[in-house]
Formats: C-alpha cells, sequence, structure tokens
C-alpha cells in the first residue's frame, strides 16, 4: 500500500493507495457516502459504501464532521465528472480524529472573524491559492538574483540604527542597550555590496506605522539586491527585468491558483519591459490635471499612488524625488542637486508603490553632513561611514516589498490575506 499525495495521484489510476488529509465536506444519498479530501496539495472524491468498507466504518464515515482528519486507502479510478477527474473508491478508513464545530462555514463571515480565526482560515482554497502565488513569487526572486550571480548575504535583524526614519522605529531592549528591529536591509547590504560586488538580502523587515491602510503592514518581508559600481538607471533597468520575470513566472506556474482568485491574467500579460519612466515633476502635474491638490515638494500619499499607478498598464517608475522629502542617504542629482537620485515603482491597476531604491551616497563628507542634518546618532553609524572611507564607490540598490506584490498579482484589495499570519495596527493575535 502506498501513501500519495492528491497532487500525484493521476499516476496511480487502478492502484491501490492511501490518502491522508482533513474532509472538506461530504454528501451522503443512502448507501454511499462521498467524501471530498484535501491534504494540503489537492482535493479528492472518496466514496464509501458500506459493501466495501464494512458496517463499522461505514457508520464512522457518516458522522464525520467538517475538517475532520482521516486517512482512506482506496483504488484510484478516472471519473470525468469527479474534481480534478479522479474518485477514490474506498475499502478502509481510518479517522485520526473528529472535528469539533469548525467555525469556518461556507458563508460569508466578516473580515474581522476571520482575522481572528487566521490559523484556521488558511484552509480556505483562496487563502491556499494567495500563500501558493506567494511561495512561487519568493522563489521567483531567489531564481532570478541567483541566475544572475548575486550572491544571498543576509541582514540582521535587531540594529542599533534607523535606516527609513526614525519615527516607525519598533524599539526593544538589548541587554544594557537599546535595539530596533530592522526597517531594511539596505545599510548592511552596502558592506557587503563592497565585499561581494553584487548582493541581495531577503527577510522580515518592521515598521511602527500608525496607519491603517490596505498596503500597510508591521512586519513584511523585503527583498533587496544592492549592486557596487551602479547607478540609477541601472536599477531601473533591474527591476524592470525583476519585475517582468516574477510576473512571467506566476502566469506559467500558478494558473489554477489565478483562477481560483478570478484574477484577469490579461493585465498581468501586458507586464513585459520597457516601463514607463516619469519624473517626479511630471507625475505632480499628472496628478493636478486629475485634479489631486499635490505641489511640487510634496510627497505622495495613498491616493495620489492610487491615481497614478491607473495611468499606466504596466508598472511605472517615478524617479527624482525631491531630496528634501527622501531618506538620508540617498545621492543627488549633478545636473539639479536639489532632486535624489531615487525611484519608486508602483505597481498599475491602483497598486501603487511595491519598490523603493536608488543611488546612494558614496563622498564621506556629503554623507556625514546628511547624518548630522538629520540628526541621526553618529556613534552608531560608524560602521556606515567607514564604507565611504576604505574603497568607497558609487552604488545603488532597491527594496521591493513581498505582500504588496503578492496583493497586485493575485488582484487582492488588501495585503492581510498577502502573509500567513499579518501583523497589523494593535493587531498581534493570533
Ligand atoms: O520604500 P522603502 O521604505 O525603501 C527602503 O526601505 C529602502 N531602504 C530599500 C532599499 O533601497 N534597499 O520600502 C521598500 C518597499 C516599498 O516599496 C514597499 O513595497 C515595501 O517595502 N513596504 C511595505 N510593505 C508593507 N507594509 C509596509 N508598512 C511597508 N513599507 C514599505
Ligand atoms: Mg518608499
Amino acid at each position: 500500500m502506498v501513501v500519495v499525495y492528491i497532487e500525484d495521484i493521476a499516476r496511480h489510476v487502478g492502484q491501490q493507495v492511501t490518502v491522508r488529509g482533513w474532509l472538506r465536506h461530504r454528501r451522503s444519498s443512502g448507501k454511499i457516502h462521498f467524501l471530498v479530501v484535501r491534504d494540503g496539495t489537492g482535493e479528492l472524491q472518496a466514496v464509501v459504501s458500506k459493501g466495501s468498507v464494512g458496517e463499522e466504518q461505514f457508520a464512522q464515515s457518516a458522522v464525520l464532521t467538517q475538517e475532520s482528519s482521516l486517512m482512506l486507502t482506496g483504488t484510484v479510478r478516472q471519473e470525468a465528472r469527479a474534481l480534478g477527474g479522479y474518485e477514490l473508491d474506498v475499502t478502509g478508513l481510518q479517522v485520526v480524529q473528529i472535528a469539533e464545530p469548525f467555525p469556518i462555514q461556507p458563508k460569508e463571515h466578516g473580515v474581522g472573524f476571520l482575522m481572528e480565526h487566521r490559523h484556521l482560515w488558511l484552509r480556505s482554497s483562496r487563502q491556499h491559492a494567495i500563500l501558493r502565488i506567494r511561495h512561487e513569487i519568493i522563489r521567483a526572486c531567489r531564481n532570478f538574483f541567483d541566475e544572475r550571480g548575486f550572491v544571498l548575504v543576509d541582514a540582521p535583524i535587531f540594529t542599533p540604527n534607523a535606516c527609513e526614519g526614525t519615527t516607525t522605529l519598533f524599539q526593544t531592549d538589548y541587554f544594557d542597550e537599546k535595539a530596533y528591529l530592522t526597517q531594511s536591509g539596505q545599510l548592511y547590504s552596502e558592506a557587503t555590496a563592497a565585499a561581494f560586488g553584487k548582493v541581495y538580502c531577503f527577510g522580515p523587515t518592521f515598521r511602527a506605522e500608525k496607519s491603517k491602510t490596505r498596503r500597510h503592514l508591521m512586519e513584511f518581508w523585503m527583498v533587496e539586491p544592492e549592486v557596487a559600481f551602479a547607478e540609477l538607471s541601472d536599477m531601473m533597468d533591474l527591476a524592470e527585468e525583476f519585475l517582468s520575470f516574477i510576473v512571467q513566472r506566476v502566469l506559467e506556474t500558478r494558473k489554477a491558483d489565478l483562477a481560483v482568485l478570478e484574477r484577469d491574467t490579461s493585465k498581468l500579460e501586458r507586464v513585459v519591459a520597457p516601463f514607463p519612466r516619469v519624473l517626479y515633476e511630471e507625475a505632480v502635474s499628472l496628478l493636478q490635471k486629475k485634479g489631486n491638490p499635490i505641489q511640487i515638494g510634496d510627497d505622495f500619499g495613498g491616493d495620489e499612488e492610487t491615481l497614478l499607478s491607473n495611468e499606466f498598464d504596466r508598472p511605472a517608475i517615478v524617479h527624482r524625488y525631491p531630496s528634501a522629502i527622501k531618506a538620508f542617504y540617498m545621492q543627488n542629482d549633478p545636473v539639479r542637486p536639489e532632486l535624489a537620485l531615487c525611484m519608486d515603482v508602483l505597481a498599475p491597476e491602483g497598486y501603487g508603490e511595491i519598490i523603493g531604491g536608488g543611488q546612494r551616497i558614496h563622498e564621506y563628507d556629503k554623507l556625514m553632513a546628511r547624518i548630522r542634518e538629520h540628526k541621526l546618532p553618529e556613534q552608531a553609524f560608524r560602521w556606515y561611514l567607514d564604507l565611504r572611507r576604505y574603497g568607497s564607490v558609487p552604488h545603488a540598490g532597491f527594496g521591493m516589498g513581498i505582500e504588496r506584490v503578492v496583493a497586485w498579482i493575485c488582484g487582492l484589495d488588501h495585503v492581510r490575506e498577502t502573509i500567513p499570519f499579518p501583523r497589523m495596527l494593535y493587531k498581534l493575535y493570533p
């Protein structure tokens, strides 16, 4: 007797196999019970009759509740009318646990209720599809950089300094010192890029963002490439190639999951290079034409991002924002020093920013002046300044938030479903 996963069932037609899983639902017609079982890889209908399993097991299968765990042995049969095209004629049934009444029923539940039951909600076919796509996106990110000779060098989670502004730091005790949960691995990637040439880091990042929006999580995953001797335009090219690669991969490998989500894939098929490149100033005029009150010098908020990203049929690269509204480490445009050599990539269909990055200041004096201007603690940045003392070179990189990309590719209206256990404003359970 062979134990098989449902995704492999086609290879076992006519054979006696065992499937282990959970009961999705049961339907009975007198002498036969139809059990739909899921095992994480797929769903399969199993047919239980008194004649083939005997009185006792038949009675057991009659009281199985939704999500009861069980092991079924039987013969695999091709069945065009059945879900997935196969059925199992059960000859033996072993109940592992009879589930208590399952809180999540096949009916409408409020989001609050579902989030409270996130640990159980993950079993639904929709959540399953989203998280399979998330996995594929992460795999594609790694493949992309690995195939191009980038070295994975991860950054620490506990850090002594801020990277993306001091207002969104999560602070914690680190023995006798204070530490912060990292907001971005970038500063460390700048060190490792000087050691390995081209690197990426990929890990959880944290922001105490007091904003309750469909785009913000307190804990999210970021993939961050950093390249020595690279400039802003190199990052635009890289981001463009990277995003096209990811989207094409998901279209190739996760068609069925996209169908579960009823995603309009024709929109994703358009995600091919070149992407429009728009100066910040052009973006501001575009917004003003749409009736948005934004002025030169203002940063974009959620509304502006949504408006802008609805203007294009593929991701758009907005570049050269005013230095004054950007992070301390950003290099200035030599021609227009009031502008930063930075970019944001906005996903289409109203999704907004998914990538932020650009060129870094590589001159010691200039960086020191910035650190002082931003009133950052010089002591904590000694190591970062060292990078500008020993073989400093122009370098650039970017960070892409995984959850926002998952939300966009899956066509979701909120990032809360894109990560197994989202951490949101004042929400830490489960
Ligand atoms: O634009 P951000 O803040 O850029 C950085 O952190 C740079 N240090 C990255 C780099 O150059 N290596 O964040 C980068 C991306 C955003 O574009 C967004 O996709 C995601 O991280 N992000 C968030 N995702 C979910 N929830 C939040 N609160 C996020 N904040 C940023
Ligand atoms: Mg940003």
